[in-house]
């Protein structure tokens, strides 16, 4: 029996402590999306329009014939989150309803109104998507008048427009709450599709588990999978630490935290474009890359190439690239081996003159362009060169340590930056526009202080 109850609650607390690869915070500013929603549906003048028809199961009002609602004012929202619940949605609007009075006259009723209901904040159970789902509407009269005749006893008038209005307002309101909502909804449709890195796979943000909301914003925490286009998806690497918002964000802005770990999973997928056969002999600023240049270093190349050969440096990056963050700073670590040959003549391809096993690091800049991170790099420092095979004997590869630094920022840096470019995605939801987010480079992570504009 422990045993079993340890299981359970022991799979309980470890599901709880997985690590996620990315959180996102949504603040009010976010939020106010519903706002728009109401605005750009235009569901309460729909709901109006609906109003005068005749529906199947819609009992007819007692006592008003030929109802109609006309002149409905822009809907003020009001929205409050409720902690461990989702958000309080208050819609304040006016309208009139005219029709035909049991008196026989043409009434027509202004009402000032607010219409109330909770929104739930849900992990759909087939889409695994964020879903709001409103509960207890309800409809509150702020203000109502009439042109109904003032001879009549306001007592009676009084009885018949508040039964009359409590019984057609929340059936005529209270679907647009829904209607919003669904709008709202669609506007998460996209956001665990999986989004291409490149050519080589893709990336997926999928919910950890159900949106938290507090009372000054929604947590969002993802288990982002990585999927190689053939081939396994790759696993985060576990970062140790939690993942964490930084403190001292303005109560209600939104932000987004992406680990370093899941930014190194998704450079996993670009490894292979970091590789590189670089042929030219005038790069940049550098000497002529040839077996001349060489042998200023190395002086035992000149003995084997006694007549200048171009030189042709093929580097292949062979361990998952890793990216580090510390406050202020991200570093790109790169393995690989750099062959360095003379160029035969055609047809005869290409002589080993060494083969070099290097790793470096490259320091990295994040910016967003069209919704996708941008990193550009450039070489931080080259950390350890060792000699792994050679055609031309042994000879002390430290002398080459500034001519291969030189090599990598002006040749190789170009290729790695030029991979870069496809850009790593981010999460697609509520029309989110990154490009206004400002970056800063965390413990283990980057933050985007998401802006709106
Ligand atoms: C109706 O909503 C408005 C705007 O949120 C609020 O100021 C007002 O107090 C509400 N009135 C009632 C009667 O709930
Ligand atoms: C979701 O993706 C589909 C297909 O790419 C697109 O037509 C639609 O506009 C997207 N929806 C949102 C809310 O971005």
């Amino acid at each position: 029996m422990l045993r079993i109850l340890c299981l359970a609650l022991c799979s309980l607390l470890s599901g709880a402590r997985a690590d996620p690869g990315a959180l996102l915070r949504l603040g009010m500013d976010v939020m106010n999306q519903v706002q728009s929603a109401m605005d750009e549906s235009h569901i309460l003048e729909k709901m109006a329009a609906e109003a005068g028809k005749k529906q199947p199961g819609m009992k007819p009002i007692k006592g008003i014939t030929n109802l109609k609602v006309k002149d409905v004012q822009l809907p003020v929202i009001t929205l409050n989150f409720v902690p461990g619940v989702g958000i309080f949605q208050c819609v304040a609007t006016g309208m009139t309803i005219t029709g035909k009075s049991f008196m026989g006259g043409n009434m027509e009723i202004i009402v000032v109104l607010n219409i109330t209901a909770t929104n739930r904040l849900l992990q759909d159970e087939e889409t695994g998507l964020p879903t709001f789902k409103s509960e207890g509407c309800e409809v509150i009269l702020v203000n109502v008048k009439t042109n109904l005749p003032s001879n009549m006893l306001p007592k009676v008038v009084n009885k018949f427009l508040d039964s009359t209005l409590h019984k057609v307002l929340p059936g005529l309101m209270c679907p647009a709450i829904d209607a919003v909502l669904v709008y709202v909804n669609r506007k998460w449709a996209n956001l665990s599709d999986p989004m291409p890195v490149g050519q080589m796979g893709t990336v997926k943000y999928v919910l950890a588990s159900t949106p938290a909301t507090t009372a000054s914003y929604i947590q969002v925490d993802f288990s982002p999978v990585v999927q190689q286009q053939k081939g396994k998806a790759i696993k985060l690497a576990d970062a140790g630490a939690a993942l964490q918002f930084p403190g001292g964000y303005a109560e209600g802005s939104s932000q987004l935290l992406v680990s370093a770990a899941l930014l190194t999973a998704e450079l996993a997928l670009l490894r292979k474009s970091f590789n590189a056969d670089i042929r030219e002999t005038m790069i940049g600023e550098l000497p002529p890359q040839t077996t001349v240049t060489l042998a200023g270093f190395i002086p035992a190349v000149a003995k084997a190439y006694p007549k200048s050969k171009p030189l042709v440096t093929q580097i292949r990056i062979n361990k998952p690239p890793k990216l580090t963050m510390n406050p202020g700073k991200s570093l790109l670590h790169l393995h690989g081996t750099l062959k360095m040959s003379a160029a035969q003549q055609q047809g005869k391809g290409l002589a080993s003159i060494f083969v070099l096993e290097a790793h470096f690091n490259l320091k990295v800049q994040y910016s967003v362009r069209e919704n996708r991170l941008q990193m550009a790099t450039t070489l931080d420092r080259l950390l350890s060169l060792a000699r792994k095979s050679s055609s031309i004997g042994q000879f002390n590869e430290k002398e080459l340590t500034g001519f291969i630094t030189d090599y990598l920022q002006e040749a190789y840096i170009p290729v790695v930056n030029d991979a870069l470019q496809v850009g790593l995605p981010l999460p697609d939801f509520l029309a989110m526009n990154y490009n206004l987010a400002q970056l800063d480079i965390v413990e283990n992570a980057l933050l985007l202080d998401l802006k709106l504009d």
